[in-house]
């Protein structure tokens, strides 16, 4: 159904978000703001914030935020359209009955009926759990230790010996073939008819993180194979986006995220009181899943299977989870082969300490790779050196790397300046770079690349555009004092480009700027989230007003500098050239007076 702009913008005036999130979070006056436990992110200090002025909240933790809107799709997973009804009937406001398009129609209704088929398998398969007929897999889950709570609170199931059981009980609920079919739990032969994909097995309903049952993992009772079965992907079940366990575990007050291999894993820790315990749904863990943890968490434990396939888990997981910003670390499960192992022989305690003994995942890839080496031949460990320092150039920050040198040079027993030359002398040589050469300027800072240099300058220039969003809708008299140097054009990032249009635009008509309008222009959540934070930059001592004067006219300086650097690049012509020039001469007299 689509909404004019105009209806939107008039249900999101209408419902005060602080109002509205107060609904769902305790939330405390601080300063302009209101602040609260961030509901997307298990925090103890509280770092969610919301803007009566701006009608935005953004949480300084995990980076969640958008406006009203933005808020009930991800507290309520709405999506747009039904975020829109919600708030409309909160403010009283009728909205047009227009009718969604046939296919939206289709798409939505496809949807629900397959949550309402799924719940209902899994309801059936919890039945046939408490039957006689599902004496042997009770007993194959109490040999498994698994109290009943567990059972119940995972929803584990049995399903019946007969190949057509389910698909038999569904059809009667009402089903016909064909939706049947795109639930992935039934299979239909011509000559066959329908009959189910799992039979004989323990049953693992897997939800999303609402608790909405999106598929299945079935086991074997015993030793068959093969051992696990799972649902295809379906319209609902989408294998890289989801996790088990994620929607109990991101309740946890546990500071982490532990992730699995098994869903045995999973259920066994939670019993044992590790609510924080998640596993991929039978497939390699993936980029979408790291960033999914990254909302609700800073520092992942890896508890993979202590054998060679584990390793080699935990070494593709480790680049993933620190591409989507988060620390982690690996818990040895040795000398057992998995958590639920672990945790049947040695119990809670001992796992405790190994968690607070997991090793930093950098010294785990380290110390796979000494595997490699004889430490005890010459060659051996100066082959070993050399590729712990090409490794060591994956930490840009000086800072971090010289802590990881330090701590390589005491385990190893190497000095750490020996170690710290071999690093220089690698990123020197642009070593792991796209690119052949560093420049001159990179030699004097410890081996950083050219290409990284650029990378963090882009950074700071876009953090530059984000603050001044952020500042001209806190202060509009700003745009006053900028306007000689600063316009849409000069924001060169696409995203900020695009809200500085919208932001310069509503205040040229209103003399206004409503953020939380703008959000609605966009989209994607990953967009609202983006803008969010480009209206939420903050910086220190915002409230001394010579620092905040400095930063005004530092900020106007770099984002003006790259934004002519950007127009000598695409320049064409002479004039266009000489207008550059100009420019950069006028903007050395740069000075903004608060
Ligand atoms: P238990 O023997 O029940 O303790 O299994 P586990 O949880 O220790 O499982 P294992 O380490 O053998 O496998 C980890 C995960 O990989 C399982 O939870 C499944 O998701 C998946 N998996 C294991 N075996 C199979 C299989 O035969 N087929 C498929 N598709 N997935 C499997
Ligand atoms: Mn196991």
């Amino acid at each position: 159904m689509y909404y004019p702009e105009e209806l939107i913008e008039e249900i999101r005036s209408r419902n005060d978000i602080v109002d509205v999130i107060s609904g769902y979070v305790k939330l405390q006056k601080k300063g302009a703001s209101y602040f609260g436990l961030c509901p997307f992110h298990n925090e103890k200090s509280p770092s969610f914030s919301v803007s009566g002025q701006k009608q935005m909240y953004y949480c300084f933790g995990c980076g969640a935020g958008g406006n009203v809107f933005t808020f009930l799709m991800e507290y309520e997973n709405y999506t747009f359209v039904e975020a829109v009804k919600a708030l409309a009937q909160r403010a009283g406001i009728t909205l047009p009955e227009a009718e969604p398009s046939a296919q939206e129609k289709k798409e939505a209704s496809l949807r629900q009926k397959l949550l309402e088929i799924n719940k209902l398998a899994a309801k059936y398969f919890y039945f046939q759990l408490t039957q006689p007929q599902g004496a042997a897999a009770r007993n194959y889950l109490e040999g498994r230790q698994l109290s009943h709570e567990t059972i119940v609170k995972f929803g584990l199931g049995y399903s019946n010996k007969f190949s057509n059981d389910l698909y038999q009980y569904l059809r009667s609920a009402g089903y016909d073939d064909y939706i049947l079919k795109e639930t992935g739990l039934v299979t239909l032969d011509e000559k066959r008819g329908g009959y189910d994909k799992f039979w004989n097995r323990v049953m693992f309903p897997i939800m999303d993180i609402n608790n909405r049952v999106i598929g299945f993992g079935g086991r074997v009772l015993g030793d068959g194979t093969p051992k696990y079965l799972n649902s295809p992907e379906t319209k609902l079940f989408d294998k890289s986006r989801n996790l088990y366990g994620l929607n109990l575990a991101r309740r946890s007050r546990r500071p982490n995220m532990i992730i699995c291999e098994g869903y045995m894993d999973v259920i066994s820790m939670h019993q044992a009181g590790f609510d924080n315990a998640v596993a991929s749904l039978g497939t390699a863990f993936t980029s979408p899943q790291a960033s999914l943890l990254k909302r609700y968490t800073d520092e992942v434990l890896l508890a993979y299977d202590s054998d060679g396939a584990g390793v080699k888990a935990a070494l593709r997981a480790i680049p993933m989870l620190k591409e989507a910003g988060l620390r982690s670390r690996v818990i040895s499960m040795k000398p057992y082969k998995d958590p639920d192992e672990f945790i049947k022989n040695l119990g809670t305690e001992a796992f405790e300490e190994r968690i607070a003994h997991a090793q930093n995942s950098f010294m785990f890839e380290i110390s796979v790779m000494e595997k490699d080496y004889d430490l005890n031949d010459p060659d051996g460990k100066t082959g070993f050196f050399n590729a712990i320092a090409k490794k060591l150039l994956e930490f840009n920050q000086e800072l971090e790397r010289k802590n990881y040198i330090e701590a390589v040079a005491r385990q190893y027993g190497i000095a750490f300046n020996d170690l710290n030359r071999l690093v220089n002398r690698y990123g020197l040589s642009g070593y792991g770079q796209n690119q052949t050469r560093a420049s001159a300027q990179d030699r004097s800072d410890g081996g950083q690349t050219g290409q990284k240099r650029r990378q963090e300058k882009e950074d700071a220039v876009v953090t530059a555009q984000k603050l001044l969003l952020t500042w001209l809708c806190e202060d509009t008299g700003l745009f006053d004092k900028i306007g000689d140097w600063i316009s849409p054009q000069d924001f060169t990032d696409g995203l900020c480009h695009e809200a500085a249009v919208c932001v310069f635009e509503e205040y040229e008509k209103k003399k206004t700027v409503t953020p939380a309008r703008i959000i609605s222009l966009f989209e994607d959540k990953e967009e609202h989230d983006a803008i969010a934070r480009a209206f939420n930059t903050t910086i220190r001592d915002e409230n001394d007003k010579a620092a905040r004067e400095k930063a005004i006219n530092e900020t106007v300086r770099r984002i003006k500098t790259a934004s002519l650097e950007h127009m000598s690049k695409n320049a064409r012509d002479i004039a266009t050239l000489q207008e550059i020039i100009r420019q950069r001469k006028a903007l050395q007299k740069l000075h903004i007076s608060l």
